[in-house]
């Protein structure tokens, strides 16, 4: 008996030592995990391994509900902590006890748990909510969610996911996701990576799917409508999974003809950059054109208008080589977007070399001496654009020049294996711009400073072009001469310019 009491009081010491000493210590997570170009996006405190997404949708009245579980773990002592969301929320539980919660600022969901959260223990958080997505508009205007005629679609960068799941909403905190939906019999439902399942009961059709490599939340996408879908594997063993809208009208078969080439592409692509890094593969086109392609993780959403004049691989190739630059090595921060954008823009260009189309060398040439130093495409650092020009044409076209400027620098042997290196090293990880050149470097045994700082980070036009080795470098015009012959346009830079053309639109 007395033995008993002894333990149990030890029990209570060792509770309260468990227990920071004072409720003091715990703070509220920060808003945002300060990223310069968007303060308020991702959350401080915490970082999410997993999202279990579970709804329901209705087409017709586009009325989303249900829940998504998070399952994080509290990186400071928590008295509360924040989701990014947009739509109406009835109840939070953080581990199987109901919290208390707020909305501020553009998609501030503020949740205080009933009780705070130990630094580096595990949290289970389930928030349930009911709303039409389609008509939330937050950041002047802005709706990730958009209405079909047969359905919806969610997808947008720099942010999409708080239409249809709280996240911590930052590329810096990636997670595996699962992402069920149910929808009236004879409607479909995409998403990220595999279909696991699907089931019928009175009248709905759940349609379960999963994404088990680490997935950033701006790459997750959700498409519910009626889709023709195709299945196969690639040559390399990968399944893919393409679904177009039944409702494409005349651009149904351009769009098959180059979204098909999936697999093909993926292969050729493995070649520079290293094994795929996901274990599906494909993508989907809606019948709605809001905001062109987006590199969704292993499900490409294609807008139809990147197929309006007739078929396009190259932005399919694109796409495909996000896959390894920027959702298997993601951003640490929006200002290094050069590092998706720059890289997948010079995959078309490759491409464009494969096909006998235009080599790397005559697309930069031609890009180079077509922009005169006055025009405004020179005063965009592709290195770091600005919020307002995050996806502006020099980020792609003057980032493709840079990596150009890079391989003329040191060589193919070399570049070839930074291209392959970076993406195999940093699977499934994240990076900076600096991270970069610190590998390139390393593998060429180069300073690169200059030559990165010149092309990234220095308004306007450099003297010289990304010459190729050997190659003369004509002088400089002389005022009052006229404009040095433009070099022949590459039989590939309208494709090119098409896909490019169709990222540039908002969102
Ligand atoms: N990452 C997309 C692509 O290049 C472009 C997204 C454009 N986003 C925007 N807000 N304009 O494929
Ligand atoms: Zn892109």
């Amino acid at each position: 008996m007395r033995k008993r009491l002894i333990v149990s009081a030890a029990s209570a010491l060792s509770l309260l030592l468990a227990v920071p000493a004072s409720a003091t210590d715990f703070r509220p997570g920060a808003d945002g995990v300060g990223d310069p170009y968007y303060p308020t996006f991702g959350n401080g405190g915490y970082s999410v391994s997993h999202y279990d997404i579970r709804l329901k949708y209705q087409p017709a009245t586009d009325e989303l509900e249900g829940t998504t579980t998070i399952l994080a773990t509290a990186t400071q002592d928590l008295s509360r902590f924040n989701l990014d969301f947009v739509l109406n929320v009835s109840e939070v539980l953080v581990n199987g006890r109901p919290a208390t919660f707020a909305t501020s600022g553009d998609q501030e969901l503020e949740i205080t748990p009933a009780r705070p959260l130990a630094k580096g223990s595990q949290a289970t958080v389930v928030v349930r909510y009911k709303d039409v997505p389609s008509t939330v508009e937050r950041y002047d205007g802005y709706t990730a969610w958009r209405r079909t005629p047969d359905g919806a679609v969610a997808a947008g960068e720099p942010v999409s996911a708080g239409w249809w799941f709280p996240s911590n909403d930052h590329p810096s905190d990636k997670a595996t996701f699962d992402v069920s939906v149910q929808v009236p019999n004879g409607t479909q439902v995409i998403s990220n990576g595999v279909l696991t399942g699907t089931s019928s009961q009175a009248g709905w059709t759940r349609y379960s799917w999963r994404e088990n490599k680490p997935q950033a939340t701006y790459l997750t996408t959700l498409a519910i409508g009626k889709f023709d879908i195709t299945q196969d594997t690639t040559v390399g063993g990968i399944p893919v999974y393409n679904a177009y809208s039944k409702d494409l009208g005349d651009n149904a078969a351009a769009a098959r003809a180059s979204v098909e080439r999936t697999g093909e592409l993926v292969d050729w692509l493995s070649g520079y950059f290293g094994e795929y890094p996901f274990s599906s593969v494909g993508g989907y086109v809606p019948n709605i054109d809001s905001g062109g392609a987006l590199e969704t993780q292993t499900r490409v959403r294609y807008g139809p208008g990147a197929f309006s004049d007739g078929s396009n691989t190259s932005v399919v190739v694109h796409e495909l080589a996000h896959q390894w630059y920027g959702d298997s090595v993601s951003l640490n921060r929006w200002s290094d977007i050069w590092l998706n954008e720059g890289f997948a823009e010079y995959t078309q260009f490759l491409w464009s070399e494969h096909e006998n189309e235009g080599t790397a060398q005559e697309l930069v040439d031609y890009l180079y001496a077509a922009r005169p130093a006055s025009d405004p495409f020179w005063s965009v650092k592709p290195g770091d654009p600005g919020a307002d020009h995050q996806f502006a044409a020099a980020v792609y076209y003057r980032g493709a020049m840079a990596i150009q400027a890079l391989r003329n620098a040191v060589g193919d042997e070399k570049f070839f294996r930074i291209l392959k290196g970076w993406p195999t090293e940093r699977r499934y990880g994240n990076g900076t711009i600096q991270d970069f050149q610190a590998y390139a470097e390393k593998v060429s045994g180069q300073k690169l400073g200059d030559l990165l700082n010149t092309w990234l980070f220095t308004p306007g036009k450099p003297a010289v072009g990304p010459v190729a080795p050997g190659a003369a470098v004509a002088a400089p015009l002389v005022a009052g001469q006229a404009q040095a012959q433009l070099p022949t346009e590459p039989k590939s830079w309208k494709k090119i310019q098409e896909a490019t053309a169709v990222h540039e639109s908002r969102r």
